[in-house]
């Protein structure tokens, strides 16, 4: 069976595609504050894996909780939706911020994104990415390869203001330690977050929105693809690098057919132009609202995209505590 030509990846799917995310935010919100982010991410998992199969599609996980052995469901390479076309491949993250979540911090969300079969990067042994995203008015002027205070340079020329002006979202980890350095000593607003850079990364491609310039520095690979795919959506970019932990690893991506030193784009991380992401906040957060639970309601806040059309949706939804709970007893069984 060939690749279902573009109008097919459409309309209805990218809205079957945020209830996958609403419940595995309102599965996640039941667990926020609780210490406890291993049973935040099964929940998540558990109800995701549940609704994908409903879905009128015939996907592949590309990115997904990983190996088989150590991942029972949405491994990478397993197969889901209803088996129909079109043919897609996912790249999943039931909970993007599982310590954030348990911690009650914010930008927790639910993600989801899509792409037509054999267009998305597989990132292998590769666990982490140097990465920079950003939005449409700055997605010419960034450059991986060059010093982080030259990029701010450029993108503070682009929006015609000062270096000060420019914000960057980075991972507070020992590994961007320099990056952070560099970026506050060219005057840029660093905001240092403790996990979750998928959302951020988000936010830069809707900065008139969040105020966010640039994401920048070393996180997860999986992530990066995810990032990539919305910014397709959104007209931003993701460059990415990967970033072998050792000499070992990085031999091991040599072997893999890798190039550790490879630029990539954000065409390379999702190639093809016909690509849907759906998420939903599971904690409050620059670009999405949290789960609000009330007596007998659920509220959910989504942001819907759909790169061919360029279109993006927020979804406030409502839902029934009621078919929540019918819901959550299916998935525990
Ligand atoms: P979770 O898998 O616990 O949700 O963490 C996600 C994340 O914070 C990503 O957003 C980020 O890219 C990556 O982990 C960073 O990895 P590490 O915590 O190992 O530095």
């Amino acid at each position: 069976m060939g690749v279902d030509p573009p109008a097919a990846l459409g309309r209805d799917l990218v809205l079957e595609l945020v209830r996958v995310t609403e419940v595995a935010a309102l599965a996640a919100g039941r667990w926020i504050g609780r210490g406890d982010k291993q049973s935040a991410d099964q929940a998540a998992v558990d109800a995701m894996r549940l609704v994908l199969d409903s879905v009128s599609m015939s996907g592949v996980v590309v990115i997904g909780e990983g190996e088989k052995d150590e991942a029972p469901m949405l491994y990478n390479g397993e197969a889901v939706g209803n088996g129909t076309p079109p043919e897609v491949d996912m790249a999943v993250d039931p909970l993007e911020g599982t310590r954030l979540t348990s911690l009650g911090q914010p930008n927790a969300i639910a993600v989801i994104a899509l792409s037509e079969r054999s267009t998305m990067f597989f990132p292998g042994a590769a666990v982490y990415m140097d990465k920079i995203a950003t939005g449409p008015e700055l997605a010419g002027a960034v450059d991986i390869t060059a010093p982080p205070a030259e990029n701010v340079r450029r993108a503070a020329k682009a929006k015609g203001v000062s270096p000060s002006s420019i914000t960057a979202i980075v991972l507070d980890r020992d590994r961007n330690q320099e990056l952070i350095e560099e970026l506050r000593a060219c005057g840029a607003t660093v905001n240092l977050i403790t996990d979750g850079d998928v959302a951020p990364a988000i936010a830069a491609a809707r900065s008139e929105e969040t105020g966010v310039d640039l994401m920048m520095g070393i996180g997860g690979t999986p992530e990066g693809v995810i990032a990539a795919a919305a910014a397709k959506c959104l007209g931003g970019s993701v460059q990415g690098r990967l970033w072998p932990r050792t000499a070992d690893e990085r031999q091991l991506l040599v072997d893999g057919g890798y190039d550790p030193d490879a630029v990539l784009d954000t065409d390379d991380l999702v190639g093809g132009e016909n690509v849907l992401v759906a998420a939903s906040g599971v904690t409050d957060g620059t670009l999405l609202k949290g789960v609000r639970y009330g007596a007998e309601r659920a509220e959910t806040d989504s942001i819907v995209m759909r790169a061919s059309s360029r279109t993006v949706r927020r979804v406030q939804a409502e839902h029934s505590l009621e078919k929540v709970a019918r819901f959550a007893a299916l998935v525990t069984g």
